[in-house]
């Protein structure tokens, strides 16, 4: 009965994590509700067993502490604590990961809407369409102030910040659509920055790539939220890739002239095969090159010089857009 009332105050658990999450929140929750029981418990048998008698001679004994239940409490407590902690640590390193084949999804955040650029260069607004049962990896930046991508049914939440990338990745494990909120206070419209998720069968989410189609009339599964039959607010662009948008700003905005594709010498490092891998640096520091580090290169050029090349690349702070510096690192990491 108890178990039943649970599940439906439950959200719905429709990603990977969400079981990943709820086990730990109901260890804490169950944990803290038996703590408050016996200690409530107690404290009435207590008040009834050592309730002061009229009688003097029965006056309680005058107790000033008991070191070793004292100790004992604490001692278990601290176990208790330090379990939660490596529980939710080995939770949060497996969402800090994720898997290298993951489908890829870059997220712009601006006030107030949210903007799904995906790598054939469709460009969605305020909603995600992904495929079921597959690992989607969101690679987020914000224009101007920080936000938050709250999928509260997938159990994720992530600041999404100017300046630079963070990630989020799931596995959407129900199709039909989930609610995408704003978590953190970004101005006036703030409660508005709304967007939903909408999960594909694998075969629907195909069709939808290469036609840009939905599947028409069919109802969202466990909960009525809609139908599927709204088309979407696609901006296809140039109807060009991601990677081939970025190989024609890499060669308008001149960085041709000094880093090659193809590995060979130039004023700047060569730009192939670069990606995931580490570079030394002049001050001898090694760094991963991986979407941040792009992106400092691009905007703050003298920040991290590779080791053996001179600092005299331009800044192009403010010349690239956050559509643009996408595409240019998906151009990069094509480079394999
Ligand atoms: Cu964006 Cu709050």
């Amino acid at each position: 009965m108890l178990s039943l009332l649970l599940f439906q105050w439950r959200l719905e658990q429709a990603s990977n994590f969400a079981p990943v999450v709820d086990r730990l929140f109901d260890f804490i929750l169950w944990f803290s509700i038996i703590s408050f029981l016996i200690i409530v418990f107690g404290m009435v048998l207590f008040t009834f067993k050592y309730w002061r008698k009229k009688i003097p001679e029965n006056r309680t004994a005058y107790i000033t502490g008991h070191t070793k239940l004292e100790l004992g409490v604490a001692f278990f407590l601290l176990v208790v604590v330090m379990v939660i902690f490596y529980w939710g640590w080995v939770d949060y390193k497996a969402m800090k990961n994720p898997p290298h084949d993951a489908f890829e999804v870059n997220v712009i955040g601006r006030q107030w809407l949210w903007q799904f650029q995906y790598a054939d260069g469709k460009m969605l607004t305020n909603e995600l369409i992904v495929p079921k049962d597959k690992a989607v990896s969101l690679i987020m930046t914000s224009e101007d102030v920080l936000h938050s991508l709250y999928i509260p049914d997938f159990r994720i939440k992530q600041d999404v910040l100017p300046k630079s990338y963070t990630n989020l990745w799931f596995v959407a494990n129900r199709a039909g659509e989930f609610p995408i909120f704003c978590a953190e206070y970004c101005g006036t419209a703030h409660s508005a920055m709304l967007g939903k998720v909408k999960v594909l069968e694998q075969d629907d989410f195909e069709r939808w790539q290469m036609t840009g189609k939905l599947p028409v009339g069919k109802r969202t599964m466990d909960h009525g939220q809609g139908t599927m039959d709204q088309q979407p607010d696609v901006t296809v662009g140039e109807k060009i890739s991601l990677a081939d948008k970025g190989r024609g700003l890499f060669a308008s905005k001149g960085c041709t002239a000094c880093h090659s594709v193809t590995g060979a010498a130039g004023v700047g490092p060569a730009v192939n095969k670069i990606f995931g891998k580490e570079v030394e640096l002049t001050d001898g520091k090694k760094t991963k090159v991986d979407e941040n580090y792009i992106r400092q290169s691009v905007n703050e050029p003298q920040a991290r010089i590779v080791k053996g090349y001179q600092p005299i690349m331009p800044t192009f702070k403010g010349q690239i857009s956050e559509e643009e510096m996408n595409a240019l690192i998906a151009y990069i990491k094509s480079l394999k």
